[in-house]
């Protein structure tokens, strides 16, 4: 299949990308780089040992996507271009529903224009804003309680429609819960540009001795140890979903909306305990007062990805822990 991913020298789309190349398809890489580095390019054909398209496009710019459409004319998009920070849509939400609502438009159109008529969308689990229930399943109410949470249930809404509205187009909504870890190779892995606002790029912070300790937001929260819980998933298992889900486009789907995530959830402190073993050392961390807008837990009921993507994890906590130490030493020495 000729295949274009949009974002795709960021975190998840570089992965997805090696994912791709790794099968019997073309791919086209687009990317404006405002959270990436032109350098993914050089490391995907490196690791991959196959070249591919790419270009400088920003989704917001119609022309610029039109050339990238006339030049390889896709079948499938995959995308990932948007922004992503909870914090900076509450206090730029223009700037999200621009960049991330209005620039799908534009892409949505302009796969119109070309017949491209099958989409795999990377959504949240934010959407499900605090959840009633757990594992949280596709049915849970959608309730996204910030600029960047309502992004993506537009965008849900937007490409439900799309793909109601022409008989050949086809949508999957894929809803990643917390997506973690890097790639084996060690060359590529989260590289988020400014202060992390995240766990796990804020203690690869911490173990580089960018940062002196990590503070965890809350210990009085009704967990297992008082710190939150979260699903976090192997980029590389989100990954994998992806390649399933061109499978699953071949197939009579119209629009299907999915979870990511593992069903097991797992405290800040767990996920602290599980660096020690690999680190030998324990990784310093101060209790601060509750985040805003967090909520105890947020797990996945992943039974419809089982069944649909014929999916599963590969990856345990350990090997996410492992894969980001690596990803951290190479990234701390150049690599
Ligand atoms: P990322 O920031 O690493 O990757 C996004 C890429 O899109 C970046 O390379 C960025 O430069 C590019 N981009 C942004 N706006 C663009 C535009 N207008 N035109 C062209 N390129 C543009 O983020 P990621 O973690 O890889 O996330 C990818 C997608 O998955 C995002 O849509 C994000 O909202 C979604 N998602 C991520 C997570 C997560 O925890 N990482 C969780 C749920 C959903
Ligand atoms: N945490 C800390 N210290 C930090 C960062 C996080 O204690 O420095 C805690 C949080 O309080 C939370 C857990 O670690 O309990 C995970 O926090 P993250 O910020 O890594 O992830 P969130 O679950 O808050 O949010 C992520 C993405 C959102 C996405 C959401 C749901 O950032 O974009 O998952 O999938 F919407």
């Amino acid at each position: 299949m000729r295949i274009l991913i949009t974002g795709g020298t960021g975190y998840i789309g570089s992965h997805v990308a090696l994912n791709v190349l790794s099968g019997n398809h073309d791919l086209f890489i687009l990317d404006n780089y405002s959270n990436s580095s032109k350098d993914v390019l050089t490391k995907l054909k490196i690791i991959s040992n196959r070249e591919f398209q790419s270009a400088e496009c920003d989704i917001k710019n119609k022309d610029n996507l039109i050339k990238v459409f006339s030049d390889f004319n896709p079948e499938v998009v995959i995308h990932f271009a948007g922004f992503k920070s909870v914090n900076y849509s509450i206090k730029v939400p223009l700037s999200y529903y621009s960049n991330n609502v209005s620039g799908t438009i534009n892409l949505l159109e302009v796969m119109d224009q070309y017949n491209c008529n099958n989409i795999i969308f990377s959504s949240s689990a934010t959407v499900y804003g605090a959840p009633e229930y757990l594992p949280c399943d596709e049915k849970h109410k959608i309730a996204p309680i910030n600029p960047y949470g309502k992004t993506k249930f537009f965008l849900e809404e937007i490409l439900k429609d799309w793909a109601m509205s022409n008989s050949q187009n086809r949508s999957i909504i894929l809803r990643y819960f917390n997506p973690v870890g890097a790639h084996k190779s060690g060359m590529i892995g989260e590289l988020p540009i400014g202060t992390p606002n995240n766990l796990f790029p804020y203690i690869a912070g911490v173990i580089r001795n960018k940062y002196d300790y990590l503070s965890i937001y809350g210990d009085d929260y009704n967990t297992k140890d008082g710190t939150g819980v979260r699903d976090y998933i192997h980029v590389e298992d989100i990954a994998m979903a992806h390649v399933n889900s061109l499978n699953l486009l071949k197939t009579n789907v119209k629009h299907e909306t999915i979870n990511l995530g593992t069903g097991i959830g797992f405290s800040v402190l767990e996920i602290l305990t599980e660096f020690k073993k690999i680190l030998k050392k324990p990784i310093p961390f101060k209790f601060k007062p509750r985040r805003n807008g967090d909520i105890a837990t947020l797990i996945a009921d992943n039974k419809k990805a089982k069944l649909m993507l014929k999916w599963d994890i590969k990856n345990d906590l350990n090997q996410i822990c492992k894969d980001t130490v690596r990803w951290i030493n190479n990234y701390s020495h150049g690599k």
